[in-house]
């Protein structure tokens, strides 16, 4: 029997590219996105790989939309085996010019949207006894970034509630937990979060000493991608990163944390040299609390 998967944020990125590897693979693969308007990428790359996919309308900032896909879902198949909780959005502007609109959107959307997920898979994956959910945050969950400070909170946030959530899910219910934690990836998200502020006025503003600021960001963020040496260090394609997602929920005993690249790795280290996929931490929560 084919393994159920289902994946928000499917219209494009990195949910496109896991949709399509993950079919391939035999996975039925509910490829689900929040405006079916936007399939035609999708389909695009199914016929080209001649995998079938299925189409199902997912909002992860409405929860009636998140309940009424998984009753379908279910009712279909029975099961659903994989979550992947892949829908966000980039994000990057001076703290200051943020405004309460910006931080409402994305953390809904980066971390309440993946929470909501999980509680709504949560009872079925229980009731079968096995499932894995696999959150995709970004070494923004474990690194703090300049002009980043909302984006990065969002993906602590997700990275702390798996963590949680993966003490007692594996041990008790037999259903794995796992991070992927990118570096770049070649998708809209990172060209249109840098972009998105460029018509803002402060940042046109000479005297403005964020501005100032932002454009070196800026600049140092266009050098990475355009010397095609760097660009290759420091992003990944979104096909790259679903090949290490599907080695991941292929695995018995998965990680809980991964980096997908050796570049998302050496940023990273210093947080992670001790105890890289996250399993002797987590061993000495289970052991202290439970
Ligand atoms: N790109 C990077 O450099 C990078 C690095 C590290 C981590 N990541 C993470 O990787 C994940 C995928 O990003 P990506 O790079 O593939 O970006 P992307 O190409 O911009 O894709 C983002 C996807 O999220 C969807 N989405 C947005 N709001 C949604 C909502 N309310 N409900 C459901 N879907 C929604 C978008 O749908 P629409 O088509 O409707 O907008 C789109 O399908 C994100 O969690 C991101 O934080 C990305």
């Amino acid at each position: 029997m084919k393994k159920v998967a289902v994946i928000t944020g499917a219209s494009a990125g990195l949910g496109l590219a896991t949709s399509i590897l993950l079919a391939k693979h035999g996975y039925q693969v509910y490829a689900t996105m929040r405006n079916l308007e936007r399939k035609a990428a999708l389909l695009h790359a199914a016929e080209a790989t001649q995998v079938t996919v299925q189409l199902q309308q997912l909002d992860v900032s409405d929860p009636t939309s998140i309940m009424q896909a998984i009753d379908i879902i279910i009712a279909k198949e029975g099961r659903i085996n994989i979550l992947i909780n892949n829908a966000g959005a980039g994000f990057a502007k001076g703290i200051e010019q943020v405004t309460e609109a910006d931080m409402q959107w994305l953390t809904d959307l980066n971390y309440f949207g993946v929470v909501r997920c999980c509680k709504a898979v949560l009872p079925h994956m229980r009731k079968q006894k096995s499932g894995h959910i696999i959150n995709i945050t970004s070494v923004g969950g474990l690194v703090g970034q300049p002009f980043s400070e909302i984006y990065c909170a969002s993906k602590f946030a997700v990275e702390g509630f798996t963590e949680s959530l993966a003490s007692i899910m594996p041990t008790f219910f037999g259903i794995n937990i796992s991070l992927i934690e990118p570096g770049g990836i070649d998708t809209g998200l990172a060209k249109s979060a840098a972009m998105s502020t460029l018509d803002s006025s402060w940042l046109l503003d000479e005297d403005d000493e964020y501005a100032l600021l932002f454009r070196r960001y800026l600049k140092r963020f266009k050098k990475r991608g355009q010397s095609k040496a760097d660009a290759a260090i420091s992003q990944q394609t979104p096909q790259e990163v679903a090949e290490v997602i599907l080695a991941v929920i292929n695995q018995d005993d998965p990680p809980l944390r991964i980096r997908t690249s050796e570049w998302a790795e050496d940023i990273c280290r210093f947080k992670t040299a001790a105890d890289p996929d996250g399993k002797q931490q987590l061993a000495d929560v289970v052991k202290r609390y439970l």
